[in-house]
């Protein structure tokens, strides 16, 4: 049995829309999930779905006298009861935060420059696919979704708003998720190599940018496997984790290249591989998807390609690699390969060198991998 508890609930964010239009905004709290290994801080009030009475995150149904209109916040009984702390408690390190649930097993960090870049992240994967948020077939009875490393929410925020009558979860080590979503959006705290709990099914499981969050994706489909409904969607989007060039611009690149090396170097060595894209399919298929796909998109980095559309694409994707070197460079290769600081910003420095040279044509490669759980 798991207890579901608000993590952030303030009545409205400070954001202005929120301000604006604070009557209209039903109070939704974010849902920690509340593992053994939890530990208790004093004195903070939150929300508190009891076990006994709530159907929502997790999707438990109880004593079935909860009609299907009954909101979230309705849910909630108010009582003081302490402060979730690991969920809240942070690792500094090199001038960066990391998450304290679970121990700091994931590399990125997670402040406030790191979710800008998830917010860049989010635009260059919708521009890749003309504003698609997926690219498997939905279900026709398309009732619930997840959606796990779900980082600032921003896909779950919009898949939810696009499809009003699915119930929306969100899923992530770190509560960094906003506090004013769609009401058929939530956000659990939770490992997603955890055994999953759930108990009603998804009709789609999306994970998008998750390269680095498990070390065994062979267990990670059988649960996703295990929590689909039969006929139900499986989608991973991912970008590859190496710099790529179809003419001689590695070979001028020798920072590239080597920044390449041991990003994936220590990935393997730290066991959560961020080199996973090649792995995906024969994942699928080991689980028993059927019907699986690849699409594959070039990303350049750089407005060096034709066309107004790779332009831009490659204006954000140059932005958003000088702006997120330091965040993927500095846990693993401190941590797992030893660097110190002034070597680490020494490789940066150069590397941004590289990526900035306009006669470099650098590009990275966009995944869309989906498969279906057979429908029987
Ligand atoms: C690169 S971010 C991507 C976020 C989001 N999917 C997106 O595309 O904007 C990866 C996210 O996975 C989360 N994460 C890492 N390890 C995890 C784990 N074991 N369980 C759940 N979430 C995890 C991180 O906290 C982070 O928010």
């Amino acid at each position: 049995m798991r207890i579901l508890r608000p993590v952030i609930i303030p009545s409205v964010c400070s954001c202005r829309l929120c301000q604006a239009t604070s009557s209209l905004i039903p109070r939704t709290p974010i849902f920690a999930a509340m593992g053994n290994d939890i530990t208790i801080d004093e004195g903070l009030k939150f929300d508190v779905v009891s076990e006994t009475d709530s159907r929502l995150g997790t999707g438990r149904k109880t004593s079935g006298d909860l009609d299907d209109t009954t909101s979230i916040a309705s849910l909630s009984t108010t009582y003081s009861t302490p402060a979730p702390p690991s969920i809240l408690s942070y690792r500094y390190e090199n001038g960066r935060r990391y998450h304290g649930f679970r121990g700091s097993s994931y590399f990125l960090p997670n402040d406030e420059h790191e979710q800008d870049r998830l917010e860049v992240v989010h635009e260059m994967f919708k521009l890749i696919v003309n504003g698609d948020l997926h690219r498997a077939p939905l279900p026709p009875n398309l009732c619930r979704a997840l959606d796990f490393g779900t980082g600032t929410g921003n896909w779950a925020i919009e898949f939810a708003d696009e499809h009003p009558d699915c119930e929306v979860l969100g899923t992530d080590l770190s509560s960094i998720q906003p506090p004013c979503v769609p009401p058929n959006c939530l956000f659990v705290i939770e490992d997603v190599s955890s055994p999953w709990i759930f108990d009603q099914k998804f009709d789609y499981i999306h994970g998008r940018s998750v390269k680095g969050i498990v070390t065994d994706w062979d267990f990670l489909y059988c649960q996703i496997r295990n929590n689909l409904e039969n006929g139900g969607w499986v989608e991973i989007q991912e970008i590859d984790s190496a710099f790529k060039a179809d003419d001689d611009t590695l070979d001028r690149a020798p920072k590239t290249s080597l920044w390449n090396e041991k990003y994936n170097e220590a990935g393997r060595i730290s066991k959560h591989r961020v080199d996973i894209v090649r792995d995906q399919q024969a994942c699928l298929e080991r689980a028993g998807f059927n019907d699986i796909h690849e699409e594959i998109y070039k990303v350049p980095i750089g407005p060096w390609a034709k066309g107004p559309m790779l332009k831009e694409l490659g204006r954000l994707t140059l932005m958003h690699s000088l702006e997120g070197l330091e965040s993927f460079t500095l846990g693993l290769f401190s941590r797992v390969l030893g660097w110190t600081r002034q070597e680490i910003d020494d490789l940066m420095y150069d590397v941004k060198k590289e990526l900035l040279n306009p006669n470099n044509h650098f590009y990275i490669s966009a995944h869309f991998i989906y498969g279906q759980k057979p429908p029987v």
